[in-house]
C-alpha cells in the first residue's frame, strides 16, 4: 500500500470508536487500534498474536475464520449467557492487492490476505431496552392490580347495595384507596418522566437548610402520632442556605419520612436532620428510623423505579393510608437529587432501621465577601 494511503488507513482505524482488528488467514493479529487495548484491558495486545487470545468466544471466532473461507464479509450478534452483555461482530475481507499487476488473472479474485474485524459492544443498548421493556411491563403490571380490584369491587357493591347498605360501604371505602392509589401512580408516572425528559422547570433558590427540615417536621407530625411513631429533628448548621427548588427536595424529604413512618412500627422513632459537610460545600439531609430495615442485597436496588422489597410487596409492614406506595418514591428523588448536583443513598440494618440521606450544594453569598458568614448554627 503506498505509504500515504497506509498513514490514512491507519489514522482512520484509529479514530473509530470501536474496537477493530486486521488478522491474516492464521487468524493472527497483524494490526489493533487503540481502543481494541482499551476494550480488551488487561490483555496485553500485541501483533502477530492469535485473535483468539484476545477474543475468547469460539463463536466469534467460527465467524472471523467463515469470513476466511468464504472470502466474504460475515455479520453476527453473540450474547454473553443470560446477561446483557452482547456483541455486534463485522468482519470484512480486505481489498488490499495494490502490487498486483493487471492480467488475465485479475478476473479471478483472489483470496484476501487479510479481514477486517470490528467488535462492537451492544451490552449498554439491550440493557437500555431491557430496563425500558420492564418499566412498560411494570406500569401495565401496576396498574393492572388496582383496575381489577377496582372491577371486582364495583360488582360485590352492585349485589350489596340494596341489601347490605354497611358491607356496600365498605367497598366504596376500599374502592377509593384503590382509585387514589391509580391516581398517585399517574401522577408518579408523570413526575417521573417529567424529571426525566428534562421538562421540569426548576425554581433554584437559596433556602436554609432547618426551614426545610421544619416544613416537613410540621407536615409529617400528625401522621406519625397517628401511628405512634416518634419523630424528631436534628438540625446542625440549619441556618446554611442551599441551592434548592424548594418545593421539589420538600416533596423528597416527605416521601422519605413517609417510608420512614411505613416500615417503622409503632413505638419507633424517626429523626429528621441536616448538618454541614465537612468541605462545607454541602449540607447533608438525612430521616434515620428504627423501622424493620432493608436487606443488603435489596439496599441496592431500592432507587430503581418500582422496586419494592419483598417485605413491601407482601405488604407485611404497610400501615396506614399510602401503605401500599408505587415503588416509584425513591426513583423521583434521586432524579431531583442528582438534578440539584447532589447525591443520595441509603443504609440500613434489617431489624434496626435505615438512614436515608442526601446532599445539597451549599449557595454562595455575596456577603460572605463583606466578611459576613454564610453559616449560622440554627441549634
Ligand atoms: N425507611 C425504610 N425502611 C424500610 N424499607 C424502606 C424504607 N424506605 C424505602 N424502603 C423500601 O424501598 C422501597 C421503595 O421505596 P419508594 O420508592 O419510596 O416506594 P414506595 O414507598 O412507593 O413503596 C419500598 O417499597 C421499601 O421496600
Ligand atoms: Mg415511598
Amino acid at each position: 500500500m503506498p505509504i500515504d494511503l497506509r498513514i490514512a488507513a491507519t489514522s482512520l482505524l484509529e479514530a473509530v470508536p470501536l474496537p477493530v482488528f486486521v488478522v491474516d488467514r492464521q487468524c493472527v493479529i497483524t494490526y489493533f487500534n487503540k481502543q481494541s487495548q482499551r476494550h480488551y484491558d488487561p490483555i496485553q495486545i500485541q501483533e502477530g498474536m492469535p485473535l483468539g487470545e484476545v477474543l475468547r468466544s469460539s463463536a466469534i471466532l467460527q465467524l472471523v475464520a467463515n469470513s476466511i473461507e468464504v472470502n466474504a464479509p460475515q455479520k453476527g450478534q453473540f450474547e454473553v449467557g443470560t446477561s446483557d452483555i452482547a456483541y455486534k461482530v463485522t468482519v470484512n475481507p480486505l481489498i488490499y492487492n495494490y502490487n498486483a499487476q493487471p492480467s488475465a488473472q485479475a478476473e479471478q479474485p483472489t483470496a484476501s490476505q487479510y479481514f477486517a474485524v470490528v467488535i462492537e459492544d451492544m451490552t449498554e443498548a439491550r440493557h437500555i431496552e431491557r430496563v425500558q421493556r420492564d418499566f412498560i411491563a411494570n406500569i401495565s403490571h401496576e396498574l393492572r392490580t388496582p383496575l381489577t380490584s377496582v372491577r371486582l369491587l364495583t360488582e360485590t357493591l352492585e349485589d350489596a347495595i340494596d341489601t347490605d347498605p354497611d358491607r356496600a360501604q365498605e367497598f366504596v371505602g376500599k374502592i377509593e384507596t384503590e382509585v387514589q392509589y391509580l391516581s398517585e401512580l399517574v401522577a408518579e408516572l408523570l413526575e417521573l418522566s417529567r424529571i426525566e425528559s428534562g421538562q421540569t422547570i426548576m425554581t433554584i433558590e437559596p433556602i436554609e437548610a432547618e426551614r426545610l427540615v421544619r416544613e416537613v417536621m410540621a407536615r409529617m407530625l400528625p401522621l406519625a402520632q397517628r401511628h405512634r411513631v416518634q419523630i424528631g429533628t436534628d438540625i446542625h448548621q440549619g441556618g446554611t442556605l442551599v441551592v434548592a427548588d424548594r418545593k421539589q427536595i420538600t416533596r423528597v424529604l416527605i416521601n422519605l419520612v413517609h417510608n420512614a413512618i411505613k416500615f417503622t412500627p409503632s413505638g419507633g422513632s424517626i429523626i429528621i436532620g441536616t448538618l454541614l459537610q465537612e468541605d462545607q460545600h454541602t449540607q447533608r439531609f438525612h430521616v434515620v428510623d428504627t423501622g424493620v430495615g432493608i436487606q443488603a442485597e435489596e439496599l441496592s436496588r431500592i432507587f430503581e423505579r418500582f422496586y419494592k422489597t419483598d417485605r413491601a410487596r407482601a405488604k407485611a409492614d404497610f400501615i396506614g393510608p399510602g401503605g401500599g406506595g408505587t415503588g416509584l418514591g425513591l426513583a423521583i428523588a434521586r432524579r431531583v437529587i442528582e438534578s440539584h448536583g447532589g447525591r443520595i443513598w441509603a443504609q440500613s440494618k434489617v431489624g434496626e432501621g435505615s438512614t436515608f440521606a442526601f446532599t445539597l450544594p451549599v449557595a454562595v453569598r455575596s456577603e460572605e465577601t463583606d466578611g459576613e458568614s454564610i453559616h449560622s448554627t440554627g441549634l
